[in-house]
């Protein structure tokens, strides 16, 4: 590997749910190295992520992860400008792992350590690919555990200006995954099966929050396709998987185009940019692109791999923290429940 001398080469880490990640980034935007170890095949016995079993595993595998993205990129500790690490929110016992091994590393090798919020971190998944891309611009973030729609006002900047108010998106894309017997995680099995299904085959609610245009709630539509199933099973209807899982996708993908595109029109945007895990479905993606298209909008969004959680989007949101002066101690802790914004 060429280092420049100027290069910031951020070795950055995550840990924060079931993924154990590791990845080098140079000047946040250039990917030397993403290693990412799943536990998904782990979980999936348990129709879930058992935090517990998380924290294990990330001990097992967070060395291996480590040396191998030091490797793929071709460097030592040595060319290592900063630690980057995930410290919330999250599950605790998951995020103390990355914690406790970026503070090791940073210390022994004498390096700066920069906490990481997870959500900066998949927001700036969207830099990676895009060198033209800077703030500012709107954002949905949507993942397993958040449904956000921020202005990015700067980098590590947000003004939050719709969330969900029960459940996040991915969340409930698990939970209907899970009650139609697809298994988990939801996302991707429902994403696949509903390419098969008519998204306008069942009716759905697409509730409004009164008083609250762009926040959101998947409750409702949840609790309607539970009861559907739930009154097919008991009158012995059958139901066909496809048809049902596409319409509930497209009442979620309808409730996050709209807020998102009347949220760039109404405050002003040009950009409009998706992140998290729930920004991989093809469904809200195309739907996203045309809205934007009509709307004359300019679209980004991250590749698949960068959309579900990964070290990349650390390293790059790592960078930017780095360059504002962000620096943690080695008493920085895990922060489960870690707001946005918040340092
Ligand atoms: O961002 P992420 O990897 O982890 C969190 O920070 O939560 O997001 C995981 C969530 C899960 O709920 C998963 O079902 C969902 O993202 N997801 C998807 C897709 N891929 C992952 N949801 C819809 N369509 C997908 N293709
Ligand atoms: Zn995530």
């Amino acid at each position: 590997m060429e280092k420049e001398k100027e290069d910031v080469l951020i070795l950055a880490i995550e840990s924060s749910c079931d993924e154990t990640a590791a990845a080098v980034v140079r000047n946040g935007r250039e990917v030397l190295s993403n290693v990412i170890s799943s536990q998904i095949a782990l979980h999936t016995q348990f129709g879930g992520v058992v935090p517990e079993i998380a924290s294990r595993k990330h001990i097992e595998k967070i060395n291996q992860v480590i040396t191998q993205a030091l490797d793929d990129a071709g460097v030592t500790l040595d060319d290592i400008t900063a630690v980057g690490v995930t410290y919330g929110p999250g599950l605790v016992g998951a995020l103390l792992v990355g914690v406790a091994e970026a503070k090791a590393i940073a210390y022994a090798a004498k390096k700066p350590l920069v906490g990481v919020h997870h959500i900066e971190g998949h927001v700036s998944a969207n830099y990676i690919e895009h060198p033209d891309l800077e703030p500012p611009f709107v954002c949905l973030i949507v993942s397993g555990g958040h449904t956000h729609l921020v202005i990015v006002k700067d980098y590590g900047e947000f003004e939050i200006i719709g969330r969900t108010r029960d459940d996040a998106a991915g969340e409930a894309f698990d939970k209907v995954a899970r009650a139609v017997g697809l298994g988990y995680p939801g996302g991707p099995k429902i994403d696949k099966a509903a390419k098969e299904g008519n998204p306008h085959a069942m009716e759905f609610p697409r509730a409004k929050v009164e008083g609250a245009p762009y926040d959101f709630s998947f409750s409702g539509l949840k609790s309607a396709v539970l009861n559907y199933i739930n009154r097919a099973k008991m009158t012995g209807e059958e139901i066909c998987v496809p048809d049902l899982v596409a319409s509930f996708q497209n009442a979620v993908v309808e409730a996050l185009v709209s807020r998102a595109v009347m949220a760039a029109k109404e405050y002003g945007y040009e950009k409009l940019a998706i992140a998290g895990g729930v920004a991989s479905n093809s469904a809200l993606r195309a739907a996203m692109q045309e809205a934007c298209e009509r709307e004359g909008i300019h679209f980004y969004h991250p590749s698949p791999i960068f959309c579900t959680d990964n070290a990349v989007m650390i390293g790059a949101a790592a960078y930017y923290e780095y360059l504002k002066g962000t620096r943690h101690g080695w008493d920085l802790n895990a922060v489960p429940n870690l707001k946005l914004g918040e340092r």
